[in-house]
């Protein structure tokens, strides 16, 4: 390089430090996305992401005079890759937070990370109820299996159901639903016959078969979100619908983000959960029209989740005025609460789960869609199986 082109580039190096002063690294908080973007669970990438950012549009990039920046990285929905990606994100980008975490097995292989960095692992999407003591750094704005899933059998019991069958995905958070509901319903006198499905490429329809068969009063569903489409096409093909057994489950097999495409299958179906698009409150109104017009669909449990995350990431920073060591920031989640689009929420201060109001609702149709209608509450559930070992 020539002295003159040396001098021409300093000069404009100097020129552009004097019109707009460059943010220094400590001004600029990273938070780093993991989430699958591609592969079978990608929607739950895409609702996450879009729900992240429409919480930095409505409360934009830069919280106690530090810059937000989130750095979105595709796991894939594999273990081996979050794990690699977390570690990235950690030595080489320096990231403040971890967060997303589309399915447990992904969660997990985070946790040694957070634990190692010191670092606050946000999960927003995966749900097995163990996965907040794989680390002391991890803080849920998901859910549990077993705190959404323990309030469908109360209401089975309730409503004359006597015999069940249960249908889940084999692995974490299905085997958590499978005993919440099982252990709860046969405390109240039921009989439960358990089934399991392979997560991955599942094929419903020989344990679909087994249940025309022996003809339970319900049959109670866990698929992850994603998966609900699939199980319900299954349903309808076996005749399952005019069998007289009643479909019930958590509210990831309706998904509000399937639900509409699922058609009059799922009319009826009740199910608990946290969350539906259809929650009647002005937070949540706010929170579809604006998730609506900023992304072209309709929220689900995965993007309230995501939202909520960033608000307590946002609500963190305030605390410590912008300070990012991890102990801290753990510390300043731990009892918060507000107001979420799902209804009042809290961060367990013992635990660092979530701890929300679990809704029964039906499947109807209003205005020319399909919703998952709420038409009772358990307020303020806490993990039923951390609340029992404390
Ligand atoms: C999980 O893997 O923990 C998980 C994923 C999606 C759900 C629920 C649980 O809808």
């Amino acid at each position: 390089m020539t002295a003159r082109r040396n001098f021409l580039l300093g000069a404009a190096a100097a020129a552009s430090l004097l019109i707009s002063p460059p943010l220094h690294a400590q001004d600029t908080v990273k938070v780093g996305l993991v989430l699958p973007m591609t592969g079978s669970f990608a929607s739950t990438g895409r609702q996450i992401e879009a729900a992240v950012k429409l919480y930095q549009q409505q409360h934009g990039a830069t919280v106690a005079g530090k810059k937000v920046e989130v750095i979105v990285k595709d796991d894939t929905g594999t273990p081996d890759l979050t794990k690699r990606l977390s570690q990235e994100l950690v030595v080489n980008d320096k990231v403040s937070f971890l967060a997303g975490f589309g399915l447990t097995p992904l969660a997990l292989a985070a946790a040694p990370i957070a634990t190692q960095a010191k670092v606050p692992e946000v999960v927003m999407a995966a749900a097995t109820a163990t996965i907040t003591e794989a680390s002391p750094y991890v803080v849920r704005t998901s859910m549990t299996l077993p705190q959404v899933a323990t309030p469908i059998a109360d209401w089975s019991a309730k409503n004359g159901i006597k015999k069940a069958m249960t249908m889940v995905s084999d692995y974490g958070p299905g085997i958590d639903a499978e005993k919440a509901f099982s252990d709860t319903l046969t405390k109240q006198g039921g009989k439960v016959e358990n089934l399991r499905v392979p997560l991955r490429n599942p094929d419903f329809a020989p344990f679909l078969q087994r249940v025309a068969d022996a003809k339970p009063d319900a049959l109670f569903v866990f698929v992850p979100s994603g998966v609900g489409s699939i199980f319900m096409k299954q349903f309808l093909e076996r005749g399952l619908d005019k069998s007289g057994v009643k479909l019930i489950g958590t509210g990831d097999m309706t998904d509000d983000d399937l639900l509409n495409d699922m058609g009059d299958v799922a009319l009826g179906v009740v199910t608990s959960f946290h969350y539906s698009a259809a929650h009647p409150s002005a937070e949540n109104k706010a929170f579809v029209d604006g998730f609506k017009k900023l992304n072209q669909m309709r929220p689900n449990f995965m993007a309230v989740a995501g939202y909520d995350g960033m608000h307590l990431i946002y609500e963190a920073l305030k605390k410590t005025n912008g300070a990012t060591g991890g102990d801290a920031l753990v510390a300043a989640m731990k009892g918060m609460s507000w107001t979420s689009p799902r209804g009042p929420i809290t961060i367990d201060p013992q635990t660092r789960d979530i701890i929300q109001n679990v809704y029964i609702r039906k499947v109807e149709r209003k205005d020319g869609e399909l919703y998952n209608v709420e038409f009772d509450t358990i307020p303020n559930v806490k993990d039923p199986v951390k609340a029992a070992k404390m």
